[in-house]
């Protein structure tokens, strides 16, 4: 039988990109689903295009009270995911203060609040995901960074404090998902093209690559304390 197959799952940040990808995987494998978001109008086109008997909740991991209620009303969770945050980006002398505090509380607080709250058994999980530019900052990037290195960190913390629940990290590199919706397509495409001449494996990610790993992390019970980079070699990349 599958690792997953059966077990609780609840993906925050399951109604696009990278979330939605781990959903539908672990939905394919047999496990109970959960997607939370903040929209209800994601939430729900992510369940049309999602199996059968996955649910939904609407969630805000801004929101300390609203996670610690969430956490309290459900059942406890063999594997949480939290792959759900905004995050804007720009240089830390360009990008409004509102908008550095705001990626800050939602990527590193949120997931914090998460790891606070989550009813986890002994044999479960939390996997987090951070990012490539913990360790591989680029021009205007070092807010990310920061964020990315501080989850990674907390996320070692974790599998200590919380053992013996298991608690990782998954490191993206740049990965075709929603997130970059807001460019300007053609700055998108470009990026994308640069990315794909650069990486060792000649292509960007594809939020599938990621679900997979979230998934060996999630299922392995060998595994803890670690960060997963699945960049394209990004980390190694000239
Ligand atoms: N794509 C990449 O290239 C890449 C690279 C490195 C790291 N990452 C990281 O991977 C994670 C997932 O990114 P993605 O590419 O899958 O992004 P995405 O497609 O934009 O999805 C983000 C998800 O997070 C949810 N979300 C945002 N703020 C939330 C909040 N406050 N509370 C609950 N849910 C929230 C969104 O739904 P609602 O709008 O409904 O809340 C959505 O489901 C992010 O942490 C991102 O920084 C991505």
């Amino acid at each position: 039988m599958n690792a997953i197959a059966g077990q609780r799952l609840l993906v925050i940040g399951g109604s696009s990109g990278i979330g939605l990808a781990t959903a539908r995987r672990a939905a394919a494998e047999g496990a109970q689903v959960t997607i939370a978001s903040r929209s209800g109008e994601r939430l729900r086109s992510a369940l049309a295009d999602l199996p059968e008997g996955v649910r939904a909740a609407q969630l805000d991991v801004l929101d300390e009270a609203a996670v610690e209620r969430y956490f309290d009303d459900e059942a406890e969770w063999d594997h949480v995911v939290v792959s759900g945050a905004e995050t804007p980006m720009g240089a830390v002398r360009v990008l409004p203060l509102d908008a550095a505090e705001l990626a800050m509380r939602s990527k590193f607080w949120g997931a914090y609040f998460v790891a606070r709250a989550a009813k986890i058994p002994r044999h479960g999980s939390l996997t987090l995901v951070s990012g490539i530019l913990s360790t591989r900052p680029r021009p205007a990037t070092g807010l990310q960074s920061a964020i990315n290195a501080a989850l990674e960190s907390l996320g070692r913390g974790l599998a200590l404090e919380l053992a013996p629940v298991r608690v990782n990290t998954v490191s993206p590199g740049i990965i075709a998902t929603p997130l970059w919706d807001a460019m300007d397509p053609a700055e998108r495409e470009a990026m994308y093209a640069r990315q794909t001449h650069r990486l060792p494996v000649g292509r960007v990610g594809t939020p599938e690559d990621v679900a997979a790993a979230i998934l060996f992390v999630s299922s392995n019970g060998f595994a803890t304390g670690t960060t997963v980079h699945v960049d394209g070699g990004g980390l190694v990349a000239v």
